[in-house]
This record gives structure tokens, sequence and C-alpha cells, in this order.
């Protein structure tokens, strides 16, 4: 596996929207980015899961087999390595998603771990799992993912919805994770700036994101430490915006972190 993550270093990624980030979408909004994560996408076996429709799935390959390598390739044409996102209450059919993904060519797979949903957190999942009480669980979660999947693996973190959560990552980083993704609220702020500088000591690859709208706003999370930035809303509104920014984070002098 590749831990030094070259491709993506002082890269722009467009970062997971559940409901919008399908295969079109990311071709679309991800031109000129390092990578796009498709998704989050949900698989659960009910017929009444709070989400677009179009981004739940029943367990089991017939149900996402064919949309994977469809989707999958259809974001190829951003020109920017490409992931998938899933989350689920059940474990199994997390990683069976995510192998179905890696079988369709995907680059790098992503658990998320960002959600605040009911169906995940009244059972202790997604987000839940970031908080102490749950840190056995997420050690089980994310070491299952790691021995099971043979790509890169991303779990997807959001800062302030568990008391512990940057602590959390010490656990994480333990169990063999060498990449996150952590949405840090507002990334280029100096708040943000403390949150980065906190995560980077756990030494993983570092992708932060949370209100960048410029190229120097995305500069200055990297000059205090992250690895690469994602952009979610700004980027929704300005499909163009992330080739741009990262044309001009290659313009610019090279990072001292
Ligand atoms: C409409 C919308 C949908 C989102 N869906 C997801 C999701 O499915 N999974 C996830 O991990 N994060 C999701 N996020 C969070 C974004 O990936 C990102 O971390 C967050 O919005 C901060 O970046 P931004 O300020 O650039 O949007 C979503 C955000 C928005 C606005």
């Amino acid at each position: 596996m590749n831990d030094s993550f070259d491709d993506l270093k002082n890269g722009v990624v467009l970062a997971e929207l559940g409901g919008h980030g399908d295969g079109p979408y990311c071709a679309k909004h991800g031109t000129g980015a390092a990578l796009v994560v498709l998704g989050t996408y949900i698989v659960d076996p009910g017929d009444a899961v709070p989400y677009d429709p179009a981004f739940v799935f029943k367990p089991g390959r017939d149900s996402y087999a064919d949309y994977l390598r469809e989707h999958i390739a259809a974001a190829r044409a951003s020109g920017a390595a490409v992931g998938v996102s899933v989350i689920s209450v059940n474990l199994d059919d997390t990683i069976d998603f995510l192998l179905a993904a890696e079988e369709a060519g995907v680059d790098y797979v992503s658990l998320c771990l960002h959600s605040v949903m009911e169906m995940f957190v009244s059972v202790g999942l997604s987000s839940a799992l970031l908080r102490r009480e749950n840190w056995g669980r997420l050690r089980e979660h994310l070491s299952a993912c790691l021995e099971a999947l043979e790509g890169p693996f991303i779990p997807k973190m959001g800062i302030g919805w568990a008391p512990d959560d940057v602590e959390a990552v010490a656990e994480m980083v333990d169990v063999g994770v060498s990449i996150i993704h952590a949405n840090v609220g507002d990334a280029a702020s100096d708040s943000g700036a403390d949150v980065i500088r906190r995560l980077k000591r756990y030494g993983m690859f570092l992708i932060a994101g949370g209100g960048i709208k410029t190229a120097q706003d995305a500069r200055r999370v990297l000059e205090v430490g992250a690895d690469a930035v994602a952009i979610g809303t700004a980027a929704m509104d300005d499909p163009g915006l992330c080739g741009h920014i990262q044309a001009a984070l290659r313009d610019m002098p090279p990072c001292k972190a």
C-alpha cells in the first residue's frame, strides 16, 4: 500500500456530500482536484432510511456493484484519484461495500465517522464512535476495515461533536490508520489552526477541511500543518473552484510543513 500519499500532498480533495456526490457530480465539481470522494452512501436493509434514496443501498453486491463501476468510471473524468465513502449499522455491510468499490477500481475508500444521524449515534456508531466510551468499538471497526481492505483507507471525522474527538485519533493511529480526513469547522481560522496542529501530533497524513473558499484559505491550512485540503460547500456553488485552487497551490512556493 502507498502510505506516503504523494498523490495527495498539498492537494485539493472534493469532500463527500451525501445527496450530491455521485460520479457525474464529482466529474464536474472535482475537475483538477487531487481526489474526489463519492458518497457518503448508506447500506441498510430498511425501507425508510431518512437520507437521499439515491444514496441508499440494500446490503449485497447485486444492489451496488454495477452502480459503483458506473459512478467510479464517471468520476474519473475529473482527472483526480477517486474515493468512495460509506456508512452502515452493520460492519460486514460496510466492509463488503468498500471491497466492492475496490473491485470496481477505486483508489481510496472511506468510512464516515462524521454522521450525527439518529440511526447511527443511537447505537454508538459513526460520530458516536469518537466518544471515549466507544473507543474500544472504534478500534474494532477500524481494525476490521484495515484488515479486509487492500488499498488506502480514510476515516472521515468531524471535530466538535464528541468531547475527546482529537484524542480519538491516537486510537485510530494505534490500530494502523495512516490517513484521516477531518472537518475541523473553520479550518483557515486560528481555532482551526489549533485543531490541525493538535491532530498532526499523531503523525498521520491529514486532509483538513471546513469553510475553505479561496486559495489563501487553502494555503493557510497547509501552512499550519495539514497535508491536503478538503472543499465541500464552496465547490458545490462553484464547479471550477477545486481546479482553480489546486492550480494556485501548485504556483505557490512549497510549504514548510
Ligand atoms: C450538503 C452536504 C452534505 C454532506 N454530506 C456528507 C456526507 O455524506 N459524509 C460526510 O462525511 N460529510 C458530509 N458533509 C460534510 C462535508 O464533507 C465537509 O466535511 C463539510 O461540509 C465541511 O467542509 P465545507 O465547509 O467545505 O463544506 C456534507 C456537507 C454538506 C454541506
